[in-house]
């Protein structure tokens, strides 16, 4: 019989070493009921009158509402929380201690989340599908309809909780006219409900609305942002949204974007477009989340002069200032979109008079799709560490520039939620980043790691190592060196190195058989120019570019010599049959691990490993083949290339 291991993910009912079970008094209310449900999960054999010590749970209005902080006593500890989250946090990041087997446990800390917007992006559709989803169906929507389980919901709405997410979108970005009307009467009944199961846990919802909305359901006949009428039937739908879900964080827009309508279309800007809706969200205290991935999607690949990573910021940058302030612009981290190597969008902290958010992706479109293994915290900390001026980095834009941290999620209705079991370490570390994204990669993995597995070394060395060290495996048999995009068109899963090459995409890596890439300095797209001096300096000379981005910004021919002294193409061989033997170790450390793990999660992991060496040996020999049939230079190591 399958156990519940799976679907537990970090939250793994655990004999605590810690002796007997705690007595909890103080503040009442529903931080002291998980802490209670907890500790019973925790220390289900211990006597539960021998009190060893005590946990006093307290709010204080002298910290921020999602605060919280730990003060020890000679018999036991004191949680206080800023308010009702904030206690609830604190209670959480308690019982994680006690689930890792912390020794010090009572160490006294203070936590403040970096960023009062820590946000999932469900790209849900009323059908019950899910847009890039690799884990499942809905746990939102069926049939078009919200249908759910509620048991299920509040299993969700726990672990985004213990994670520290606060907001979750719960539609499609790409809203159609059934998903339009989650934000009419006809669902606002049902959306209410739900929304009742997240508020305990300080878990607000977020609606994607439609554009043409005021057409689709108001009957107007136009959505034109500057008309009246239209700003009147935003007001009113707000008025009714609210009325049913008072604490509704606000709405989440794509327009202008891969075929979605939006202002642009209309003559009137992204900012008129932005602040119709913003002024009708804000008697309410809502925000709208406006996207910023707007390009071309329409590009003729003959076209050299536009490039698609100087869209956002050439539609956005000039509109700073213009604004209102609950307007939050949504920015995916990569100009590009999800990428394994992009460098960071110049439009990220570029404008100093509007809020921003940056976009990271937990579904991994690009990275696997939850059958390779991919820990995408490892990239995500070096996304932080992009210099944005020469004296700063993305990491000190948190809390300023940056005021929300948001992601499209990973999980679905499978059983273990995201389907690669290790997936699930990538959603928690997306909350514990967005908490805290001064907290490191190999922090990150190893807390999840002993959650998950419990505390035993031998386990927990070879499975930080595996993850740690798999994003670098996936990208070297991926695209080379920052290009990206070599994808089967559509699904995205697997190698078609011309698969985007003559669409209207705006995606080209332009190989001949001389040279690979597109300039993207001031001699070629002038992309360069977006960012500051220094950063601008470091990507336009290729001595300083660093080497993993050098196809993004450089055309190079395949005789280049790359700092460790191999030739471009000799790099990409090399690193294709590398990439396949990492692999191919991944394999050996799990099947070394089998005994010290449940044999559930043996099995599930062992399996998608099998269909991660088959991924990768067809990108090693598809990539590579291209590249020898395209240059006709040989491998000098002589392996076998068709
Ligand atoms: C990518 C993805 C789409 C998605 C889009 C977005 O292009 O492939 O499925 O809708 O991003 O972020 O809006």
């Amino acid at each position: 019989m399958k156990s519940n291991f799976e679907s537990r993910a970090w939250l793994q009912p655990r004999v605590s070493p810690h002796g007997a079970m705690p007595n909890v008094t103080g503040e009442t209310g529903f931080a002291m009921d998980e802490c209670k449900k907890g500790l019973q999960e925790l220390f289900v054999e211990s006597d539960t009158e021998d009190k060893s010590y005590t946990i006093t749970l307290a709010l204080s209005e002298s910290i921020p509402m999602e605060s919280y902080n730990f003060q020890a006593f000679e018999n036991g500890i004191k949680i206080t929380g800023g308010g009702e989250s904030g206690l609830l946090y604190g209670v959480y990041g308690f019982l994680s201690r006690i689930r890792r087997g912390e020794k010090d446990l009572f160490k006294e800390v203070e936590e403040i989340p970096a960023v009062s917007m820590r946000v999932l992006n469900h790209w849900d559709n009323m059908d019950g599908s899910i847009e890039r989803g690799y884990a499942g169906k809905s746990i939102f929507f069926k049939n078009g309809r919200i249908d759910y389980d509620p048991q299920h919901l509040t299993n969700y709405a726990r672990l985004l909780a213990s994670v520290g997410i606060n907001q979750i979108a719960i539609n499609n970005v790409n809203v159609t006219p059934l998903s339009a009307k989650l934000i009419t009467e006809e669902m606002l009944p049902d959306l209410a409900k739900m929304a009742a199961i997240f508020r305990p846990f300080g878990v607000r919802l977020i609606v994607s609305v439609h554009f043409d909305s005021p057409v689709l359901l108001g009957g107007l006949s136009t959505p034109d942002p500057l008309d009246e009428k239209v700003a009147k039937w935003w007001q009113e739908a707000a008025t009714t949204v609210y009325r049913y879900v008072p604490d509704l964080a606000g709405f989440l827009m794509k327009a202008d974007s891969e075929f979605r309508s939006g202002p642009m279309a209309l003559g009137r800007t992204q900012a008129d477009g932005a602040n119709v809706i913003a002024k009708a969200l804000k008697p309410h205290g809502g925000t709208i989340y406006w996207r910023c991935f707007v390009y071309n999607c329409m590009q003729d690949w003959r076209d050299t002069k536009t490039d698609r990573p100087k869209a956002a910021y050439y539609h956005f940058y000039p509109l700073d200032g213009q604004f209102d302030d609950n307007v939050v612009l949504q920015v995916k981290h990569g100009p590009m979109d999800f990428q394994v190597r992009e460098p960071n969008s110049p439009l990220i902290g570029a404008m100093n008079k509007t809020r921003q958010a940056i976009e990271f992706q937990v579904t991994q479109e690009y990275t696997g799709q939850q059958i390779d293994m991919y820990a995408l915290p490892v990239q995500w900390e070096e996304v932080w560490n992009h210099p944005v001026t020469d004296t700063r980095n993305t990491l000190d834009l948190i809390g300023k520039e940056l005021e929300a941290i948001t992601a499209v999620a990973n999980i679905g209705n499978d059983e273990n939620w995201t389907g690669h079991l290790l997936a699930q370490a990538n959603w928690y570390a997306f909350g514990r980043m967005a908490w805290n994204p001064h907290l490191t990669a190999s922090e990150i993995i190893e807390e999840w790691a002993k959650l998950t597995f419990g505390n035993d070394d031998n386990l927990l060395n070879p499975l930080c190592k595996m993850l740690l060290d798999s994003r670098l495996a996936y990208e070297k048999y991926n695209a080379p060196l920052g290009i990206g995009w070599m994808v089967n068109i559509h699904h995205h899963y697997g190698p078609s190195v011309d698969g985007y090459e003559y669409m209207k995409w705006g995606t080209y890596h332009r190989a001949d058989s001389n040279a690979i890439g597109v300039d993207r300095t001031r001699e070629g797209t002038g992309y360069t120019a977006q960012y500051h001096t220094h950063v601008r300096d470091m990507y336009e000379n290729k001595n300083t570019c660093p080497e993993d981005m050098l196809l993004f910004f450089h055309r190079l021919p395949y005789d280049y010599a790359l700092q460790s002294g191999k030739t471009l193409i000799q790099h990409i061989y090399d690193t294709h049959f590398d990439g396949v033997e990492d692999v191919e170790d991944f394999i050996k450390t799990w099947e070394s691990l089998q005994n010290l793990l449940p044999e559930e999660a043996y099995n599930s992991v062992r399996g998608r490993l099998e269909r991660q060496l088959e991924n990768a040996l067809e990108w090693r020999d598809v990539v590579n083949s291209y590249f020898f049939r395209k240059t006709g230079i040989a491998d000098k190591k002589g392996r076998k290339i068709l």
